[in-house]
């Protein structure tokens, strides 16, 4: 499997570190020594629906097909306005697309999932081309009372279309129940008959307890991935890391003892996207002309669950 188009899209608000001090107990001396963020975006006249749609027909155009070729649609988000139907159904015509499709929500690391996911359907040989739409709006779920996440998260999309063939060298999945790290519990209807009924609150996070789980298990993640695909840390031409801390990225590449350079970031400008962070800065790359054909990308996300992923894979254009 290889990706033949990529396409992002972002919110048109950019909500800078003083923006958030002049309402909440923090400073941007704080956020940007603690996080490496300067500055993020956040939905508020677009719909999350609006980015999603101009990433998934960026990233068709880019793979010169159209929608209606497509033989299937994953999309991977947290929580939407819409519990059902998926994403992928009110996307699927707004990109004039006709094939099925389902949503995915493996929390941050739900983009290499969802590549996990398009090259067994490959390898099955039940589709040729997938389209993969990474879609978040975490500035919904956060308390914006407190300062713990509103600081960090941020919206996005990144889209990206594959086709079968050779590039897609390894993929390791690795979770552990542990929902207490971080958590956002959706308020339900009530129902005549419930007894005991516990309200919603909004994103809950264990700072501390995620980086040090981050740190250990994205480098463990990278090493396995890495192996599996009969490489070396030093092989590897770009790390696309979540984008969720730039001390977290910071922390594992001096575990992988690679250099600097090899650890592109945009969560300066974007803060933390979720599951979007991983396609929107490979989109960025590829538009700044920094990856080339034979070039080898390793990505590693992480996020609520616990949850990790990896993957390494080649450039084939
Ligand atoms: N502004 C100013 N001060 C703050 C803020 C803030 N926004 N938040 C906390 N502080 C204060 C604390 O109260 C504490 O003060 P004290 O020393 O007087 O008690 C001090 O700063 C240090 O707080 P810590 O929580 O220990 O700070 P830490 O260095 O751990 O940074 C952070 C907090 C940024 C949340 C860090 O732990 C982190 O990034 N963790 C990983 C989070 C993450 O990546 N989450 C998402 C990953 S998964 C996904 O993407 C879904």
């Amino acid at each position: 499997m290889k990706i033949i188009g990529t396409g992002s899209a972002l919110p048109s608000l950019a909500v800078t570190n003083n923006d958030l001090a002049s309402f909440l107990d923090t400073s941007d001396e704080w956020i940007t020594e603690r996080t490496g963020i300067k500055e993020r975006r956040l939905l508020s006249t677009e719909t999350l629906y609006d980015l999603a749609e101009e990433a998934a027909l960026k990233a068709l155009k880019a793979s010169g097909l159209r929608g209606d070729q497509l033989d299937f649609i994953i999309c991977s988000n947290v929580a939407n306005r819409f519990i059902t139907p998926g994403m992928n159904c009110i996307l699927q015509e707004k990109i004039g697309a006709k094939c099925a499709g389902l949503d995915i929500n493996v929390a941050c690391a739900g983009f290499i999932n969802a590549l996990m996911l398009a090259d067994s359907m490959m390898q099955a040989g039940r589709a040729q081309h997938i389209l993969i739409i990474c879609a978040e709006e975490p500035s919904k779920y956060c308390n914006w009372d407190e300062r713990d996440t509103s600081i960090l998260f941020a919206d996005g999309a990144g889209a990206v279309v594959l086709a079968a063939g050779d590039g897609f060298k390894s993929v390791h999945l690795s979770m552990t129940s542990n929902k207490d790290v971080l958590y956002y519990e959706r308020c339900m209807e009530k129902t005549p008959f419930e007894k005991n009924r516990k309200e919603g609150q909004p994103l809950v996070m264990r700072g501390r307890e995620v980086f040090r789980m981050a740190v250990s298990q994205s480098t463990k993640d990278l090493k396995v991935a890495l192996a599996e695909a009969g490489l070396k840390p030093s092989d590897v031409t770009y790390y696309l890391m979540h984008q969720a801390n730039k001390r977290i990225i910071e922390s594992v590449r001096t575990l992988l003892d690679e250099p600097e350079e090899k650890f592109p970031t945009n969560i300066e400008k974007y803060g933390n996207t979720s599951s979007a962070s991983i396609p929107i800065l490979l989109d960025e790359m590829l538009a700044a002309g920094k990856i080339h054909k034979g070039d080898i990308l390793a990505m590693s996300a992480f996020g609520a669950g616990f949850v990790s992923a990896a993957c390494v894979m080649q450039w084939m254009y």
